[in-house]
C-alpha cells in the first residue's frame, strides 16, 4: 500500500479520530478525486446504472459536470441511474470522495479509519423495464425434506408500462441440469396498478417442493435460481440468477436451531482486511479466510461491525459458514447517547434496510444483527421491527440489547431488542451462571469472547465445557479473526503496522492486532487451541483397551474420515493403524474395542494412545488427508526396572575450592561456582554455560497482561507487577558453600534472592554431582504472600549459541501454556532455537513448553545440554532476551541474541484474556508458597 496513493491509515478503537461532537466534522476532510469516461450510443433503450459497492465514507456522484447523487453507509452499495445525464459520446463520471462525514459518527468501529473507493464499482446496462429485485423466500421442512419457495420479483420501472411483463422461475440443482420444478410463470396484471389495492410491478410466485437437499454449513447444498424477464411479446429482456439453499432457523426452548439441530456456533467474527491493500480484499483472500477458518473447525462468522464484502458471502454459501450479518453501526465514543437520539433514528434504520435488502438470499445468513456498541433505544428497536416484519425467517442478533449503553450487566433485559443473549467477554462462571439460574428463554451466544490479542487466549476449554454441558449456551465468536497489521518496511526490514505507525496523533497503538492469525492469515497457536477445543469428533477412554467416539457433527456421519490410532511410549510411537469405527450418527457415541500388540504394551515407560481423524477425500476447503480432530489419551506407565549398578563409567569427582570458588572436575566434565551461582560448566573444554541460571520471576510481557504501551492499566497484572518492582529487582547472591566433598560425589549448595519493592523471592539451590550421570539440581523458591501472581517462577541460563537444535518430551510442537496447552501433543519434537521464535506484532513472551520430561539442546554433533526433569516442567528457548522484547514495540527493534536463553520454570502464568476481557483464571496464576524444580543436567559427560 503506497501511503502517497492512498488516505492516510489512521486507527482508533472508541475514540473518534477528531475532536468533534456529533454531528459535527472537521472542516478540513480529506477528499478523493476519481474519474472515469463512459461511452454513450445515445440510445434511450438502455439504463445505464453505476453501482458503488463500498466507499468510505460518503460520495457526491457527478456526470458532466452535474452532482446527480450522494451515498453514506461505507459499507453498502449505492445505486444511480445515470441514464437521464448522459449525453452520446464520451461522458465524464466523477466522484468525490470525503473521509468524513456525520455518519462517521455511527461507523467508529475498532479499526482503521482508512477512507476511499475500497470495493468494485460497477457500470450496467439494462433494459427499461428490467428486473430490480429477485427475493426467495424459503420454509424447509427436515422432517419432509420438503420446502415451501416463494420468488418475490420486483421489476423496475414502477409504471403501467411494466403490464403485461412476465417472469419465468426455474430452480436448478447445482453442477447439473436438472429443473426441479416445472417453470414457474407470472405476468404483471393491470389490477395491481389500481388504487389503493394494487401492489405495483412485483410478482410472487410460490410452489411447495419436495425431497429437496438442505443446506448447512456441514453440507452446503444450493441450488440455482433462474428468473427470466419477457417483454408482452415474449422477447427475453433480462434473465437473473440467484444461487439458493434451503434451510429452517429457529428459536425454541432456550436454542437457536438450524434445521432442528441445535448447532454449536464455533464462531469467529470477521473485518474485511488485507495488509497489503486495506480494506480492498480480493477473492482469493476471502477465499483463504475461508479454507482457513473451515480447516480449523470454524463453523460460523460474524461479520462485525458491518456487512462484509457481497463477495465473501457468496462464498459464505458455497463453502459453508453461518454468517450473523451485522448492520454497518457503531457509536462507540457516543455508546449511551445515539441510540436513543431522533435525530438519528433514520440513518439507523436504512441501514438495516439497505443490509437486508443486499443480502437476503444467503443461505449462509442465519440472522441479522443491528450493529455493535451503540447502547441501546428506540432506534434499535425500529431496526427489529421492520427486520422482523420483512425477514421473519431470521432471528435478530443485537449486542447493545445486552451490554445497553456500555455499562448494563442485565443480560436479560431487553429481550424485545434482541433474539439472543449475546454477551461480549462473560467469564465462564458468568455463563455458567446464566445456564442454571437464568429463566430467559433466548440461546446464550457469545459475541465476543477470548480476545486474541498477541500470546493469548487462554481457558479455551473452559469455555468449551461449559459450552458443551449446559443446555442454553451455544457458542460464541472469537474477537477476532486476525490481527490487522499494515505491511511496511523499516530500513528496508519488513513488519506490520499498527496504530501510531502512520504519524496519526490520536490512535490505540497495536489494540488493532487482536486475531487468531497474523495479517497473512498463517495461525497463531490460539488457532490451534481453538482448533482442538471445538473439534467435530471426540474419543475417550472407557476402561482398558474400550474407548468411545463421540460424533459432536449435526448432519454428517463419520464415514468420510479415515481414523487411526498410534501407540506411544514415553512420547515415541512405536505402530500406528488405520481401523474402522462401528457407524457413529451425528451427535451420538459408540464404543469400541481395539487390540493393541502385547509387545508394545509391556514396555517399560509412559503409555499413551493417539486418535486421529483425517479427511478421506480433498474438499472445497481442504486436501485428503487434512487431520479434523485427534485426541491423546494416557493409559498407563510401567516403571524401567532397575539395572545392575555398572561401575563402567565412574570417574572420580575432583573438588577444589578456594576463598569463594569451588569447581568440581570429573573427566571430561568441569564445573564452577562462585557468587552467581553455576558459573561454569564445559565438556572437553568447550564451555556451555555463558551466564549462571538466573531466578528468573517474570516474562516479556504478552499483551494479557497489561497494553505495554497504554496508560491506565492499574487493574491488569502488568501495572501490579511494575509497582512492585519485579522487572528491576536487586539481586543477592551468596558464596557458594561446599557441603560434600568425597571423591565420589559432590553438593554444593548456593542462594539467591531478588528483592522487589513488594518483599523478595529466595531460592535455594542444591547441586549434586555423582560418579556417574548427570548433575542433579534442586531449586527451592520461597514466595511471599505479598508477591502472589507472578508472571514465571524458575531460572534462566544463558548458553553456548552452539547448541542449536531442540528436541522434547513434551507437549508440542507448537507453544503451548498452562492455560492453552489442549492442542500440544504430548511426545517427542524436534525444532531449533531459532525455530522458536514467534514474532508477535509487539515483542512478547513466546515459545512455551508445558508438560516437559526432558529436553535436549545439542550442536548437532556430540555437545549437548539436556536436562531431564524429576517431575513435568516448563520451559522455552530462545535467541530473543526478555530485557530486549520487554523494550521493543515492533519485531524491527528486537535482535537475536547468540545465545540461547533457556528457561525452566516450575510454572509460568497462563495467557488469560485480559487484554480485553477476564484474566487469566486463578488455576493458572502461581500463588505464594514454596516450590520445587529438581532436575538433571546430562552432558553426555
Ligand atoms: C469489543 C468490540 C470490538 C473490539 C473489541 C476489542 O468491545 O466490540 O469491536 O473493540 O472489543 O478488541
Ligand atoms: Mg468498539
Amino acid at each position: 500500500m503506497d501511503p502517497d496513493e492512498c488516505d492516510q491509515p489512521i486507527y482508533t478503537n472508541v475514540r473518534m479520530p477528531f475532536k468533534k461532537e456529533p454531528p459535527e466534522v472537521p472542516t478540513e476532510n480529506p477528499t478523493g478525486l476519481y474519474r472515469y469516461t463512459l461511452k454513450h450510443s445515445g440510445s434511450q433503450r438502455q439504463k445505464v446504472i453505476l453501482v458503488l459497492e463500498g466507499v468510505e465514507n460518503c460520495c457526491f456522484v457527478h456526470c458532466n459536470g452535474k452532482v446527480i447523487g450522494f451515498n453514506k453507509d461505507s459499507r453498502l452499495p449505492g445505486e444511480f441511474d445515470l441514464s437521464p445525464h448522459l449525453m452520446p459520446g464520451d461522458n465524464l463520471i466523477a466522484l468525490k470522495v470525503m473521509r468524513y462525514s456525520d455518519t462517521s459518527f455511527i461507523e467508529d468501529q475498532d479499526q482503521w479509519w482508512h477512507a476511499g473507493v475500497h470495493r468494485p464499482i460497477r457500470i450496467s446496462r439494462r433494459p427499461t423495464v428490467y428486473l430490480q429485485d429477485i427475493y426467495a423466500k424459503s420454509d424447509f421442512d427436515p422432517q419432509s425434506q420438503s420446502a415451501d419457495l416463494s420468488v418475490l420479483i420486483k421489476l423496475h420501472d414502477a409504471s403501467r408500462s411494466t403490464i403485461g411483463h412476465q417472469v419465468e422461475v426455474e430452480l436448478y440443482e447445482q453442477a447439473s441440469s436438472k429443473n426441479l420444478t416445472p417453470k414457474l410463470i407470472g405476468s404483471v396484471q393491470r389490477s395491481q396498478f389500481y388504487p389503493v389495492t394494487g401492489r405495483g410491478p412485483e410478482i410472487d410466485l410460490k410452489r411447495t417442493l419436495k425431497r429437496v437437499k438442505a443446506w448447512s454449513s456441514e453440507h452446503p447444498h444450493l441450488y440455482e435460481l433462474i428468473v427470466t424477464l419477457r417483454n408482452p411479446q415474449g422477447k427475453i429482456l433480462e434473465v437473473g440468477k440467484l444461487r439458493i439453499g434451503f434451510r429452517r432457523i429457529e428459536i425454541k426452548d432456550r436454542a437457536l436451531l438450524i434445521n432442528d439441530q441445535a448447532v454449536l456456533i464455533r464462531g469467529v467474527n470477521r473485518h474485511d482486511h488485507s495488509d497489503q491493500t486495506g480494506k480492498v480484499i480480493d477473492e482469493a483472500l476471502m477465499r483463504k479466510d475461508i479454507e482457513t477458518m473451515k480447516q480449523h473447525n470454524i463453523n460460523a462468522v460474524r461479520t462485525s461491525h458491518y456487512p462484509n464484502a457481497s463477495r465473501f458471502l457468496e462464498l459464505c454459501d458455497e463453502y459453508g459458514l453461518y454468517v450473523i450479518d451485522e448492520a454497518n453501526l457503531e457509536a462507540h465514543h457516543h455508546y449511551a447517547q445515539l441510540g436513543r437520539d431522533p435525530y438519528w433514528a433514520a440513518g439507523f434504520l436504512t441501514r438495516a434496510v439497505r443490509m437486508v435488502e443486499r443480502d437476503k438470499n444467503h443461505a449462509s445468513i442465519i440472522s441479522w444483527s443491528l450493529g455493535n456498541e451503540t447502547g441501546f433505544g428506540p432506534n434499535q428497536l425500529a431496526m427489529a421491527a421492520w427486520i422482523r416484519a420483512y425477514d421473519p425467517t431470521r432471528p435478530i442478533h443485537n449486542e447493545n440489547a445486552i451490554c445497553e449503553q456500555g455499562v448494563s450487566r442485565d443480560w436479560n433485559a431487553n429481550a424485545a431488542g434482541s433474539d439472543f443473549v449475546c454477551p461480549m467477554y462473560p467469564t465462564v462462571a458468568d455463563i455458567i451462571d446464566h445456564a442454571r439460574n437464568s429463566q430467559d428463554p433466548r440461546p446464550l451466544i457469545m459475541c465476543e469472547f477470548a480476545h486474541a490479542m498477541g500470546n493469548s487466549c487462554g481457558n479455551l476449554s473452559e469455555y468449551w465445557e461449559a459450552i458443551e454441558n449446559y443446555h442454553g449456551l451455544q457458542g460464541g465468536f472469537i474477537w477476532e479473526w486476525i490481527d490487522h497489521g499494515i505491511r511496511a518496511s523499516a530500513d528496508g526490514v519488513p513488519y506490520w503496522a499498527y496504530g501510531g505507525d502512520f504519524g496519526e496523533t490520536i490512535h490505540d497503538l497495536n489494540f488493532v492486532c487482536d486475531g487468531l492469525c497474523w495479517p497473512d492469515r498463517t495461525p497463531h497457536s490460539s488457532l490451534l487451541e481453538y482448533k482442538k477445543v471445538i473439534q467435530p469428533i471426540t474419543v475417550t477412554r472407557v476402561r482398558g483397551l474400550t474407548f468411545e467416539v463421540t460424533n459432536k457433527q449435526n448432519f454428517s456421519s463419520l464415514a468420510s474420515y479415515r481414523v487411526s490410532w498410534t501407540y506411544l511410549v514415553d512420547g515415541e510411537a512405536l505402530g500406528t493403524q488405520v481401523f474402522r469405527l462401528p457407524k457413529t450418527l451425528p451427535q451420538s457415541s459408540q464404543r469400541f474395542v481395539l487390540k493393541i500388540p502385547e509387545t508394545y504394551q509391556r514396555q517399560p515407560g509412559e503409555h499413551s494412545i493417539v486418535f486421529e481423524f483425517t479427511q478421506k477425500q480433498t474438499t472445497a476447503w481442504c486436501k485428503a488427508g487434512h487431520v479434523v480432530a485427534w485426541d491423546q489419551i494416557h493409559l498407563k506407565r510401567i516403571p524401567y526396572p532397575k539395572g545392575p549398578r555398572n561401575s563402567a563409567g565412574e570417574q572420580s569427582v575432583l573438588v577444589t575450592s578456594q576463598s569463594e570458588k569451588v569447581t568440581v572436575n570429573r573427566g571430561a566434565l568441569n564445573i564452577a561456582f562462585n557468587r552467581e551461582g553455576l558459573c561454569h560448566l564445559s565438556v572437553r573444554g568447550v564451555p556451555l554455560i555463558l551466564t549462571p541460571p538466573e531466578l528468573n520471576i517474570w516474562r516479556a510481557p504478552i499483551d494479557n497482561d497489561g497494553i505495554k504501551g497504554w496508560t491506565g492499566q492499574q487493574n491488569k497484572a502488568l501495572d501490579r507487577w511494575r509497582a512492585q518492582g519485579i522487572f528491576d529487582a536487586g539481586v543477592i547472591q551468596s558464596v557458594p558453600k561446599l557441603v560434600s566433598n568425597q571423591r565420589n560425589e559432590a553438593i554444593i549448595d548456593h542462594h539467591l534472592s531478588l528483592t522487589t519493592a513488594a518483599g523478595s523471592v529466595d531460592c535455594h539451590t542444591r547441586y549434586l554431582l555423582k560418579k556417574t550421570g548427570g548433575l542433579l539440581v534442586e531449586h527451592c523458591f520461597d514466595i511471599p504472600e505479598s508477591l502472589t501472581d507472578l508472571p514465571r517462577i524458575g531460572v534462566r541460563y544463558g548458553l553456548a549459541p552452539v547448541l542449536e537444535n531442540l528436541s522434547w518430551f513434551g507437549r508440542g510442537p507448537h507453544e503451548t501454556y498452562a492455560d492453552r496447552k489442549q492442542s500440544g501433543r504430548l511426545m517427542r519434537h524436534q525444532s531449533s532455537v531459532s525455530d522458536q521464535y514467534v514474532p508477535y506484532i509487539l515483542p512478547q513472551d513466546h515459545g512455551n513448553l508445558t508438560d516437559v520430561r526432558w529436553l535436549r539442546l545439542n550442536d548437532g554433533a556430540d555437545l549437548q545440554f539436556c536436562v531431564v526433569g524429576e517431575a513435568p516442567f516448563e520451559a522455552s528457548a530462545s535467541h530473543y532476551k526478555k530485557e530486549d522484547l520487554l523494550a521493543a514495540f515492533h519485531t524491527y527493534e528486537v535482535i537475536p541474541d547468540p545465545s540461547v536463553w533457556l528457561n525452566l520454570d516450575v510454572n509460568q502464568r497462563g495467557v488469560g484474556g485480559a487484554s480485553c476481557g477476564p484474566d487469566t483464571l486463578p488455576a493458572y496464576r502461581l500463588g505464594s508458597g514454596t516450590f520445587k524444580l529438581k532436575y538433571t543436567i546430562d552432558c553426555g559427560a
